[in-house]
């Protein structure tokens, strides 16, 4: 089995002895399966040639911001925003103390410190030093420092050093790369090539310029789980009515609606192309049945507003659905378990989160939730701990059962 298949691999390779060690590495990704680019710091150069690097990975390599590519020795500029959006992952093999003090300050003076500060992806740094060096507070601080920010370091082994010392600095072998890079991948990116689509907030319906009918939700449970599938590597569109909240996470593709109708025709952009989709949002079920153009003045004295059934977005969506899961909630005071289970039925869904609403437990712009996750063939509890933490638990169900 290709582990690595279709996974597109940006290799940065530093200037320290291991780089002999780089070509065998390309290799191994290349057997399982990757695509992978290679850029080459100015001092990698004088352990390691392009034309090796280039010839095993069946790409251009890169040196430096500007390559020349024409006959009349024109310079040309590389887009290393383009390098490092295209990369699914990059690998750092080896990291030199000096590329790793770079990268923890974002110095930015060549090609692989641009291409790394402008990545989005998952970062593995595989540390190449004497043990001394390895050891230095220095280094020891910037390492954490580069955990901090997400990276992912392939912890340097222990063996002979280039300097005829014994001890740890080493680079990791390729082999152990290779297989810790398949371990993580496997491991933390699960929803990786899933689309997601999640709806979060109130809906306002509006009665007229001014006034709305609306309800307490904060769009916390909904924008939680946008962030977690998007931090399990799905691709996310997360649509909501009216809140403040911001997305933390910038590949979460925000769309903000106001009424049901609104959050209707946003999701069935996105629905058909989806393979899951968790509708978090609490629809107002009433909608007035007229909509006063002009402000309503106190003197009308209006003493009622005739409302009608809004349209159930999830019934429709459970209607005219293929392949996509459809996770849904239920909030409910009382007979929570039956009506949850008569929801998941009614609206064809493949799972329902239940939350239940009481006087001891307002789940309503807090920041903890609890409830139960039900499917057709079980319901599992989950006692009361954060939005974010649910969420976590959560996907980890519509993983197991999708
Ligand atoms: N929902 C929806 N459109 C509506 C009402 C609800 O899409 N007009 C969705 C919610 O996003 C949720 C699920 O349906 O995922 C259940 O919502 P809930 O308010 O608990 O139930 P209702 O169907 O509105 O029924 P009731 O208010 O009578 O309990």
């Amino acid at each position: 089995m290709l582990r690595l298949g279709g996974k597109k691999v940006l290799l940065g390779i530093s200037g320290s002895i291991a780089a002999y060690k780089s070509p065998l590495l390309v290799r191994l990704l290349i057997k399982n399966g990757a695509e992978v680019r290679v850029i080459l710091t100015p001092s990698a150069l004088d352990f390691v040639t392009p034309t090796t690097l280039s010839t095993l990975s069946n790409n251009p390599v890169n040196t430096s911001f500007t390559e020349i590519k024409d006959k009349q020795d024109n310079p040309e500029w590389i887009n290393h925003v383009e390098l490092s959006l295209w990369a699914d992952f990059m690998i750092i093999a080896p990291a030199t103390s000096n590329t790793i003090s770079s990268m923890a300050s974002a110095r930015c003076d060549n090609l692989l410190l641009a291409s790394y500060l402008s990545s989005k992806c998952p970062v593995f740094v595989a540390p190449s030093m004497d043990l001394d060096m390895y050891k230095h507070p220095g280094n020891q601080e910037n390492l954490s420092k580069l955990k901090s920010f997400g990276n992912i370091i392939l912890e340097s082994e222990t063996g002979d050093l280039a300097s005829g010392l014994k001890g740890k600095g080493r680079m990791m072998e390729p082999e152990n790369i290779v297989s810790n890079i398949i371990r993580n991948i496997k491991n933390e990116y699960p929803l990786k090539g899933k689309n997601i689509l999640v709806s979060a907030g109130p809906t306002y319906e509006k009665i007229d310029p001014v006034r709305f009918i609306g309800n307490f939700s904060s769009g916390k449970m909904g924008f939680s789980l946008a962030e977690v599938a998007a931090n399990l590597g799905a691709k996310v569109t997360l649509i909501s009515g009216p809140s403040s909240l911001k997305t933390s996470n910038n590949t979460i593709n925000l769309i903000n609606v106001v009424s049901a109708e609104e959050m209707y025709n946003e999701i069935l952009k996105y629905f058909f192309s989806v393979d899951i989709f968790v509708s978090a949002a609490a629809v107002a079920d009433f909608i007035p049945k007229e909509f006063h153009h002009l402000k309503i003045k106190k003197s009308q004295r209006l003493n009622k507003i005739s409302l009608k059934n809004n349209i159930d977005i999830l019934h429709n969506l459970g209607k005219i659905k293929t392949n996509q899961y459809i996770v849904g909630f239920a909030l409910e005071t009382n007979d929570g378990d039956k009506n949850a289970y008569n929801k998941l039925i009614d609206k064809n869904l493949d799972a329902i989160f239940l939350n239940i609403l009481s006087d001891k437990q307002n789940v309503f712009n807090s920041d903890y939730n609890f409830g139960k996750y039900i499917t057709r063939k079980k319901s599992i509890s989950f006692k009361l701990t954060t939005k974010l933490d649910l969420s976590n638990k959560i996907f980890e169900q519509i993983i197991k059962d999708s």
